[in-house]
């Protein structure tokens, strides 16, 4: 019975295997790290596996998401933040210790080994850092790569903004990159390593940047008038954009650059069009291209993409730029994102949340409107403001939410909700979509792992002076 059993559960792995083959389709999703209050890594994985998201993409090498994708079977890309790039493109060294401790150490155990496949040397770079530097880095890195067996195979690839593209009048098929003399040296070192050309694909900047942009073009299913060019019709932002990256690798002599949308997203909140209508929208579009396996005009075949993003993050810019996650802060949908093989989002499990309480306005005027301007500069007031999602509450209940979102940052210290305006209820005020935050319990377990890792680096950097 027993062998009949493992011969069959052997024969559909087969099956499946060759079903799916190497060409399966699968969805990546972004994993930041810009958060006051970080959900349990291990449970963000479990609802990984559950979503069948195979792939995961950084923007950092962050210990305790690394530990937790350990023996995961996930697909990660790891990132170099754009900081460091300067060090690494210098010195040969600091490139050699920063792929031992980011990459090699997390290969060594077989049954505990983290599947990373790419290292992105830094994200969008040439926004603040030089050419020279950013090539010499991924050199020292892709050197430091190539003298182990064990990591010759890691791709290095650089995530560029679609803004290095551009073309005649957005036909696509004229695309080219604006400084193509410095592409090309970057081109050769990524084409030398086989490696693949990153951008990222943001039809919503595209339209907030623009406001003649026809927001229907932003999405995968709308309605807009197809644009012509050469033959292809073109209905959606995210084609166009993509083919003229296409078309501007073609022009520079690297044709078949495989390309990888390193980030492709919608926001929920603080613009008149970041909700999470639009974002379901344009995330749901994305999936489906995904599952098609058709690709794009002048690239048909299997997508490679990571949405942007999994969570919100409050670390970040005030405004929208904090509201990409699929889900809140708290490891919940923001809405039904339906995944490959027909299944619903699931939720991050076992999230523990600080008791129910909140702290909102006790209704005293003097100073009030002073004291929620003093409050916003601590915390993230935009979802007040106009497009964000509390932009209809009174006065009053402004300042209950500007407060609440102060009491619930510093985990609902006393101190932190001042008595001469705000009182602790524990009935939540939330208003419709205007969501009043409950505070997450930051797991301790985590808390613990993460000061011994402080500690054991204090005791390594120490040991190493006294040397
Ligand atoms: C590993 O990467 C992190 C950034 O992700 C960096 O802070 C750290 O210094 C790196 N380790 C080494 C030895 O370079
Ligand atoms: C684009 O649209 C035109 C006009 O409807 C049609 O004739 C043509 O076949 C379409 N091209 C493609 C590639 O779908
Ligand atoms: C509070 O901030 C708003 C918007 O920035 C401003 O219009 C208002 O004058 C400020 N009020 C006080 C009392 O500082």
């Amino acid at each position: 019975m027993l062998v009949r059993l493992d011969f069959s559960t052997t024969l559909s792995l087969l099956l499946l295997l060759l079903l799916v083959g190497s060409s399966r389709a699968q969805v990546g999703v972004n994993w930041g790290t810009q958060v006051s209050h970080p959900l349990h890594a291990p449970s963000v994985v479990k609802m990984l596996q559950k979503n069948s998201f195979t792939r995961v993409k950084m923007f950092d090498t962050d210990a305790s998401v690394l530990h937790a994708l350990a023996g995961s079977n996930i697909e990660v890309m790891v990132g170099i933040p754009n900081t460091m790039l300067e060090t690494l493109s210098s010195s040969m060294h600091a490139a050699r210790n920063w792929v031992e401790s980011n990459v090699t150490w997390y290969l060594k155990y077989p049954k505990r080994r983290v599947d990373i496949r790419y290292v992105a040397v830094g994200e969008e770079p040439l926004h603040d850092v030089r050419l020279d530097a950013v090539v010499g880095a991924v050199k020292n890195i892709r050197a430091a790569l190539d003298k182990q067996t064990r990591t010759r195979d890691i791709k290095t690839t650089i995530p560029f903004s679609a803004g290095i593209v551009t073309s005649n009048s957005f036909t696509p098929s004229t695309g080219n990159f604006i400084r193509p003399d410095e592409m090309k040296t970057i081109l050769e070192l990524l084409s030398d390593s086989k490696s693949p050309f990153t951008v990222n694909i943001h039809p919503f900047i595209s339209s907030v940047k623009d406001p003649s942009f026809p927001l229907d073009f932003a999405f995968f299913d709308g309605d807009f008038p197809f644009q012509q060019d050469q033959g292809n019709n073109y209905t959606n932002a995210f084609d166009a954009i993509f083919d003229t990256v296409v078309s501007a690798l073609k022009q520079a002599g690297f044709p078949d650059m495989p390309i990888i949308v390193g980030g492709t997203g919608w926001p929920t909140d603080c613009n008149l069009q970041a909700n999470p209508q639009n974002a379901e929208r344009f995330n749901q579009g994305l999936v489906k291209r995904i599952e098609s396996s058709r690709g794009t005009p002048l690239r048909p075949g299997q997508l490679h993409a990571y949405i942007f993003s999994l969570v919100d993050e409050d670390r970040k810019k005030p405004g929208y730029e904090r509201h990409w996650g699929i889900f809140q802060y708290d490891g919940t949908r923001k809405y039904g994102l339906t995944l490959l093989g027909a299944r619903e989002l699931e939720n991050v499990p076992d999230v523990e949340y600080m008791p129910a309480r909140w702290c909102v306005s006790n209704d005293a005027t003097d100073g009030l409107e002073q004291r929620i301007n003093a409050t916003c500069q601590q915390v993230d007031c935009s979802p007040l403001f106009e497009g964000g999602s509390c932009n209809f509450l009174t006065v009053s209940e402004r300042a209950s939410y500007a407060f609440n979102s102060n009491y619930q940052l510093n985990d609902q210290a006393t101190s932190s909700c001042d008595p001469e305006f705000g009182r602790v209820v524990r009935d939540d005020p939330s208003h419709g979509n205007c969501r009043f935050m409950r505070q997450i319990v930051v797991n301790s377990a985590e808390r613990e792992r993460l000061c011994r890792n402080v500690l054991a680096f204090v005791w390594l950097t120490l040991s190493m002076l006294f040397i």
